[in-house]
């Protein structure tokens, strides 16, 4: 060292170019450092389990269900080594809320993103965590997270950096319906004709575990009601108490993994102030309820202000469909009190089922905190999906403009950078549908629609408008709440409408000042919800209803952007059927 090319260097710069490295590479040496990368080894296999004090099976993650919580940090690499160990079916993983931002062959999308994993078979997921929040992971392959295949995924901010709110501690809600029909009864029933609908869960989950037929919420005065909980079954189904201190402020973490269930969650006595939504700052507000729908999550401060010689109920209930499930409790204990020691008061009521006007002004209440990013003003493209409920040679089904989405046996994401005509439909399937004579509150004139698999197309870098117009479903008087998720991206919710979307009228009530930035949205009965993203993160991406059953049935959209930017895609993200290590060249 000390030359180049022959050439003499002299002392001055050597020294001067040592001090240049040191001041621009050690910043970036500190902050690898910072980052870690968390390896996992997971194994997923069906077990006997008891989540409401029934047994049945789950698919459970090194033989727990819920699967284990990740929590990492901003600029943290998180790396699981996934071995399916269930003897006849594929399984992926999806990090819910992680936009996979140059990684999209991690997302866990089957038939999307990669190849289901067979059984034997061990894939790679690595990918970077690069926003504060709180999040979750599931199964992404026909109805594997209801089958149990999820778990939380919590990012923390980095080193030094500071959350916008103050709080002491922290308690984490992971909330799931339950069925004791299992899965595959489940599927079998969709895709049969006559049509068999999977009916209303049997229990509420909170962290996996509820009580069926435990009356915990009708013995609520008597004094031995959770003992009993506890002796039905295993211990797997006791309600995970939650410890606090009085006077001090919590956050409590919530995120919806429902297969169905709209939720809301409500602590008895207590307020709440909501700062977080899938991953973002909101304006905090005061709430003393909240809904949560499937695919949501959101972060609450709760201050521990009241009489601290009583415990309280937390309570979750069903919200949009006709309650058949009994609210999901747990207790919120003030210490030094017993855990069993029972509340005085009943477990909060949860708001009548189709009081849709309470779910719109709470939903109406979340804004973006200052600072968050705001969506550009134009569009360049806009999208309308009708969401119908149709047929199809008989057979029931959801559709968007009219087209009900079943995936292709090759996944999106090699096919497209590679060029593979005959892998899936090249039509763009269509934009609108037909907005003049649709009328969204009957029932479909013609209920016939076709199956598809073709791709929205973006450009890369243009802005997109999705408008998703709710309608009446195949039966008089019925249109249901679909909560919308989108992978690989966050998108701005502009504006909830009820009726048809109109441009000339609906245009100009667009919140382009402060609208929230989520990963997911829902559309009210009859109405409307308008969204907006930028087509930044080249991938393909899923886009649709995250109530299980309805996205099975074909309700969701695939987009696709950039994908010829990516410079290669790991193998092991295109084949199928590859046994072994994955990613294995990858080193750290
Ligand atoms: Cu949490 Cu594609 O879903
Ligand atoms: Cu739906």
């Amino acid at each position: 060292m000390g030359t180049t090319c022959g050439l003499k260097i002299d002392p001055l710069y050597r020294y001067v170019r040592a001090l240049v490295i040191c001041f621009i590479l050690l910043p970036c040496i500190q902050l690898s450092l910072g980052a870690k990368t968390r390896h996992l080894k997971w194994e997923v296999e069906y077990k006997y389990w008891s989540p409401d004090c029934i047994e049945n099976i789950v698919m459970a993650i090194n033989g727990q269900f819920p699967g284990p919580t990740i929590r990492a940090k901003v600029g943290d690499t998180i790396s699981v080594e996934l071995t399916n160990k269930l003897s006849t079916e594929g399984v992926v993983i999806h990090w819910h809320g992680i936009r996979q931002i140059g990684t999209p062959w991690a997302d866990g999308t089957a038939s999307i993103s990669q190849c289901a994993i067979n059984p034997g078979e061990t894939f790679n997921y690595r990918f970077k965590v690069d926003k504060p929040g709180t999040y979750f992971y599931h199964g992404h392959l026909g109805m594997q997270r209801s089958a149990g295949l999820y778990g939380s995924l919590i990012v923390d901010l980095a080193e030094g950096e500071k959350e916008p709110f103050y709080y002491d501690g922290e308690l984490n809600l992971l909330l799931s319906d339950w069925w004791h029909e299992n899965t595959h009864d489940q599927e079998v029933g969709l895709f049969t004709n006559p049509f068999r609908w999977v009916g209303e869960s049997q229990s509420l989950l909170i962290n996996g575990r509820g009580q069926y037929n435990c009356s915990l919420a009708a013995k609520f005065s008597s004094n031995t009601s959770i003992s009993q909980c506890k002796l039905r079954g295993t211990e797997q189904c006791a309600p995970k108490i939650l410890h606090v201190l009085p006077n001090k402020t919590y956050r409590l973490r919530l995120a919806s993994a429902t297969s169905l269930a709209s939720l809301n969650l409500a602590i008895g006595n207590h307020k709440m102030l909501v700062v977080e939504a899938d991953g973002n700052y909101v304006q905090p507000f005061e709430v003393d309820d909240l809904d949560i729908y499937s695919g949501e999550s959101y972060s609450v401060l709760l201050t521990t202000n009241q009489d601290p010689s009583n415990n309280y109920w937390l309570s979750i209930g069903v919200r949009g469909r006709l309650p058949q499930t009994p609210q999901g409790l747990t207790i919120l204990n003030y210490h030094p009190n017993s855990a069993s020691k029972l509340p005085i008061s009943a477990p909060p009521v949860t708001p009548v089922w189709n009081d849709y006007n309470h779910s719109k002004a709470f939903t109406n209440k979340i804004l973006a905190l200052m600072g968050t990013p705001k969506p550009p003003i134009n569009h360049d493209r806009r999208i309308i999906l009708l969401n119908t409920q149709n047929k199809i040679d008989g057979y029931t089904k959801w559709a968007l403009n009219n087209v009900s989405l079943v995936l292709p046996p090759t996944p999106y994401l090699g096919s497209i950078k590679y060029g593979l005509k005959n892998a899936f439909d090249q039509k763009n399937p269509p934009e609108n549908f037909d907005s003049i004579n649709y009328d969204v509150t009957k029932p479909p004139v013609n209920p016939n629609s076709t199956y598809g698999n073709g791709v929205y197309m973006l450009g890369f870098n243009t802005t997109v408008d999705v408008i998703l117009q709710n309608a009446n479903a195949l039966s008089a008087n019925v249109s249901e709440i679909h909560p919308w998720h989108l992978h690989g991206h966050d998108f701005w919710v502009l504006g909830y409408g009820d009726g048809k979307f109109s441009a000339d009228k609906d245009e100009k009530k667009l919140n382009l000042k402060n609208p929230p930035l989520r990963n997911s949205a829902i559309i009210f009965p009859y109405g409307w919800t308008a969204l907006r993203f930028v087509a930044d993160n080249p991938g393909v991406w899923a886009f649709h209803c995250h109530i299980e059953p309805h996205l099975h049935m074909g309700m969701g959209v695939i987009f696709a952007e950039g994908v010829d930017r990516l410079s290669t895609i790991p193998n092991e993200g295109l084949t199928c059927g590859l046994t072994g290590k994955m990613f294995s060249g990858q080193k750290n």
